[in-house]
């Protein structure tokens, strides 16, 4: 390979499944990656999701462990680090810096009584005036203000509040800092002005001291420390960047950085995002406007809560042992529309377009007839269905979508990307490097540390296409009608959800 051995940058993120570190040189090019699974999402109730941020340090320090031995590199060639992780999860530390209990992540559903009391607290518009969007259960804030309700003991214990990857940051280099995308996320930042709403946090009593400090995603926060460096193997001193929230950072990855590009991630969680110039929001709150992890732009996006995590659970349940290539084989005996069968994908409630918690997954429209495979194929067209929900709000804001990059676990499949394809009814564009998040972090730890002026700079050097799916006009048009169909459940089911 051509290129200077002496340069490497390093991307660590913090997913919901695992840790996983990549290093590129400086072509952009991936040299060698390692992932550290994490432990199971601890679900203590419906609708709770837990995991243990020492889990995912040790998970992170495996992960660059792993990825320093398979790539055979100097350390001392590693000229920066990026971080990305999870978004919205609580971290929340005490006086001596311990995590004083597990982190409730992103997918967490327990605080709509939380959101009300925001609501009703602050009131809706000023909430909106704040931070651009409404509070979601899914937000960090209301799962704060949970502790505080629930966990009185715990909440006055409470001295630092961060988010996942900044926990990491925080182990790697001392410094409580995170950066604008990821705060976004936490109900607590002024998205329009790029700053914490001390507004905000004083009309529900988040003391801001307990904040950390907050940059652009390309901007050094700080550097490895000695105890971090003896640990990981990163040279004590290298620098460290903002990074960004796993969508955020993925976006850089995949090169959605000017107006006109958009994506679809499919991991555990699916999200359809764009890049926007100036600030925007949808009135009804349905899809996120955030900060971009490029400077000074921000981004749209919407979000399936049980995407990659549907079939996980359907695997998980009812398939022990099939791995997810056969999984899609099975699927594709099934035809297009999985004779009339309809998933919902509700596992975790639902954010684009319904927020609503208490919204539950399901099959509808079971019949004798249907077997295994329609299962499996009408989770994938529900999950595209509800993929489909969100581009058409981003749609309506006035993004021009030409095609779709896809990118994420699910993007791997060719039957997947297929039925994106036509359920879209746009051209599915697949990049040479399917890395999204790690990448994205790396890409803008190359910014930080100066080897590129900007993001789109460096996106524009290293992100490729390579291989793009049409739509097919007559499975198309068998989606178009299935999607009615789909829209039509919600609605009918919200009233019987709420008494489940
Ligand atoms: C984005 C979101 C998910 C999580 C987990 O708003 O909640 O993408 O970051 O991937």
């Amino acid at each position: 390979m051509m290129y200077n051995r002496s340069l490497m940058w390093l991307g660590i993120d913090i997913g919901t499944g695992g840790s996983r570190a990549l290093l590129v040189n400086s072509q952009g090019e991936v040299v060698a990656a390692h992932t550290a699974a994490h432990e199971e999402i601890l679900m203590l109730q419906p609708l709770w999701a837990e995991q243990r941020p020492e889990n995912w340090w040790d998970a992170a320090v495996a992960s660059v462990q792993g990825v320093l031995a398979a790539s055979g590199i100097v350390p001392s060639e590693i000229k920066g680090v990026g971080l990305s992780g999870q978004m919205h999860g609580l971290v929340v530390l005490d006086a001596s810096n311990q995590v004083l209990r597990p982190s409730l992540i992103w997918c967490d559903q327990r605080s709509q009584a939380q959101v009300d009391w925001v609501n009703s607290t602050v009131g809706r518009q000023k909430v909106l005036d704040c931070i651009a969007n409404p509070v979601l259960t899914g937000f960090t804030l209301p799962k704060l203000l949970w502790v505080r309700d629930h966990e009185p003991e715990v909440y006055e214990k409470v001295r630092k509040v961060l988010l996942p990857k900044d926990y990491i940051r925080f182990k790697l280099t001392g410094d409580f800092a995170t950066e604008v995308s990821d705060a976004s996320g936490t109900a607590l930042f002024d998205v329009v002005n790029r700053r914490w709403s001390t507004e905000l946090a004083s009309a529900v009593g988040v003391d801001p001291a307990g904040l950390p400090k907050c940059y652009e995603s390309s901007d050094i926060t700080g550097t490895i420390s000695k105890e971090a460096s003896a640990l990981t193997g990163i040279p004590e001193g290298t620098p460290v960047v903002g990074g960004g929230g796993d969508q955020a950072a993925s976006a850089v990855g995949n090169g959605i950085v000017s107006a006109g590009i958009v994506s679809c991630t499919l991991g555990t969680s699916g999200v359809v995002f764009a890049h926007m110039e100036q600030v925007a929001y949808d009135p009804a709150g349905r899809v996120h406007t955030f900060c971009h992890a490029v400077r000074d732009k921000w981004h749209v996006m919407g979000v399936t809560q049980g995407a990659g995590l549907s079939l996980q659970w359907f695997r998980n349940q009812l398939a022990p042992g099939i791995d997810y290539d056969m999984l899609m084989a099975e699927a594709a005996t099934s035809p297009a529309g999985s004779q009339g069968l309809q998933w919902l994908p509700y596992l975790m409630g639902e954010r684009t377009p319904h927020l609503d918690a208490m919204a539950r997954g399901g099959w509808i429209g079971l019949t004798a007839k249907h077997r295994r495979a329609d299962l499996i194929r009408s989770l994938i067209e529900g999950v595209s269905y509800s993929q489909k929900d969100c581009l058409d709000i981003v749609e309506g804001l006035g993004v021009a979508v030409g095609s779709v990059r896809a990118s994420g676990g699910g993007a791997k499949s060719p039957f997947w990307r297929q039925i994106l394809a036509d359920v879209f009814d746009k051209p599915v564009v697949t990049l040479a490097s399917q890395e999204g998040s790690a990448l994205g972090a790396a890409l803008l730890a190359m910014v930080g540390t100066g080897e590129y002026t900007s993001v789109p700079e460096v996106c524009g050097a290293v992100v490729r296409e390579q291989a793009r799916v049409e739509p097919d006009a007559a499975t198309a048009a068998i989606y178009s009608k299935g999607h009615k169909v789909y829209q039509s459940l919600y609605p009918a089911l919200k009233d019987s959800f709420l008494k489940m």
